[in-house]
């Protein structure tokens, strides 16, 4: 709900305070949101962007994250997170339902869809916005900011995190789908995406790196199908593939702006 985290929230338009009240979130100026039937912020004033997941895409991913092999990596952002999370590019939520009841959180999203799902997580607050704009959140209000195979905005990240808060980012490491990669059922990766967010963030404090990695052997067909149709693959193509062994193989790198304490 917004009214859980509204505090933590920014006029997009002042960048005042904002309240909450029944479906309406205000600012003290003249700017006034009416939130979504679920409960989400709406900031898109058009319809949805070509890049935001849809609604099909979003039903794959629950389903694909709901098989089990991406709890480790869940577990991995959820036991290390502050007690304010950020998640940009949230997708629909699954990263976010892990957390305690210790935490709050925000998620921005740019896809509707996804966003009406996350909307039903508690103590989570889901805006509707572009990640590439500045987000409605307020200067030094989160301790942990999570991108998870999304967009990274660093001037924001570094605007809206406390001091000695973190920014994790999980990315596909090369081998990741690599069988349905030459089965030709999914788009080629950035060979370097490492590389280029080492780059992005050279001069943040590295916090941490992790791997995890999995072979699952005949997988389930309908497992794999998921595995397609929840990324931007499905933007592109329709066809899927039958293998006999899938690798999800994935990096969690944290980092800590400069300057902050380690
Ligand atoms: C690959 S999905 C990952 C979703 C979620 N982090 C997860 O791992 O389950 C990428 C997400 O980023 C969102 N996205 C892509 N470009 C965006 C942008 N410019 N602003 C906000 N969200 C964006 C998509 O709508 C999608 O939900």
């Amino acid at each position: 709900m917004i009214s859980e985290v509204v505090d933590l929230l920014r006029c997009p338009h002042c960048a005042s305070e904002l309240t909450c009240t029944d479906r309406v979130v205000s600012c003290a100026g003249p700017h006034r949101f009416d939130l979504a039937r679920q409960g989400q912020l709406n900031l898109l004033s058009n319809a949805a962007p070509a890049n935001a997941d849809t609604a099909e895409m979003v039903a794959a991913r629950l389903d694909h994250l709901g098989h089990g092999f991406h709890d480790q990596v869940r577990d991995l952002l959820t036991t290390r997170a502050g007690r304010v999370v950020l998640d940009a590019g949230c997708g629909p939520g699954w990263y976010l339902a892990g957390l305690s009841d210790d935490h709050r959180a925000i998620g921005l999203d740019l896809s509707a869809a996804a966003a009406r799902r996350a909307a039903r997580l508690p103590r989570t607050g889901i805006v509707v916005t572009d990640l590439r704009r500045g987000w409605p959140v307020a200067d030094r209000s989160v301790d942990t900011v999570w991108s998870i195979f999304a967009p990274r905005n660093r001037s924001e990240t570094a605007r809206v995190l406390r001091p000695g808060g973190e920014l994790v980012v999980v990315l596909p490491a090369p081998d990741h789908l690599d069988e349905l990669r030459a089965a030709g059922a999914v788009i080629g990766l950035q060979p370097d995406k490492e590389q280029t967010i080492a780059e992005q963030f050279a001069d943040w404090q590295p916090i941490r790196r992790d791997t995890v990695r999995v072979e699952i052997e005949r997988p389930d067909p309908a497992f794999v199908a998921t595995a397609v149709a929840m990324g931007p693959s499905a933007h592109h193509r329709t066809t899927t593939a039958t293998v006999d062994r899938l690798t999800l193989s994935l990096v969690v790198r944290a980092f800590r702006p400069e300057g902050e304490p380690a």
